[in-house]
């Protein structure tokens, strides 16, 4: 059963940024009394980098990082201290600066030249980590997601090869337009996540999302919109200037 998705637009993005944390302390502390961790997959580029700011500068007991278990949704084909890496972004806004556990943190072994060979890795990481259903696949309890202005998320690139993967968990991914190799979570694993929470700011990204709320589209070309969680809600936090022409769908 997929879930309609909840759309929040806000005008100032410092109230989109503390509505994302809200969701993520929130998501945080049920599932680590529910389970007793939190398995999030983060984002990368650049607009997860205020909230993990924010988040690093919450009230000591606010969050429990401790208990959570950080994931990451895609990563670049580079060293973890490369400028471009999603996981250096993400160290140095907030997981360098609060007291969670070193060894909760999953990061995409990225620096091994064989990027095929790092997806191989990474997908054994989740395995051998997360729990899985029946169906073999990880559920996450949350996703964070970024939008690009060709409405990729994660690395599924429009008319690349991750869009039809549906038995892997984490692959390579050629992405012509950048020359370079990306790795990245699949669909099944996206789409079995409790919960998928898109952060989308920035006038550049509108045309982007009015095609991915228009039923007309076609998902090959706006990957973003293939993201339905199957058993869990999708979240799209917008900036005003984002959703500046997103009609929203009938
Ligand atoms: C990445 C991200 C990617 C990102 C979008 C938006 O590795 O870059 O995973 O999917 O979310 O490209 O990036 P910005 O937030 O920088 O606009």
């Amino acid at each position: 059963m997929t879930t309609q998705p909840q759309v929040r637009v806000f005008p100032r993005a410092e109230d989109l940024f503390e509505a994302a944390a809200e969701e993520f302390i929130r998501s945080a502390n049920a599932a680590v009394r529910e389970k007793g961790h939190f398995d999030v997959a983060l984002s990368g580029g650049s607009t997860p980098k205020a909230l993990y700011c924010l988040l690093a500068n919450k009230p000591a007991g606010t969050i429990p990082w401790k208990e959570i278990r950080f994931f990451w949704g895609d990563e670049r084909h580079v060293p973890p201290d490369d400028p471009e890496s999603n996981y250096r972004m993400a160290n140095e806004a907030m997981l360098s600066l609060v007291p969670l556990d070193s060894k909760n943190v999953f990061r995409v072994p990225a620096e091994n030249p064989d990027a095929s060979a790092a997806a191989a890795d990474y997908e054994q990481t989740l395995r051998h980590t997360l729990l899985t259903g029946q169906d073999g696949l990880p559920r996450f309890d949350l996703i964070l997601l970024g939008l690009g202005p060709d409405a990729h998320t994660a690395s599924l690139f429009p008319g690349t090869k991750a869009l039809h993967e549906n038995s892997r968990l984490v692959v390579s991914n050629w992405v012509e337009k950048f020359n370079t190799d990306r790795i990245t979570l699949t669909l099944p694993v996206i789409d079995n996540a409790a919960k998928v929470m898109f952060l989308v700011t920035g006038k550049d990204k509108a045309s982007a999302l009015s095609a991915v709320f228009d039923n007309h589209s076609n998902p090959e070309q706006f990957p973003a919109k293939l993201v339905q969680p199957r058993n869990g809600s999708l979240l799209w936090l917008l900036g005003q200037d984002a959703a500046a022409q997103v009609q929203r769908a009938s």
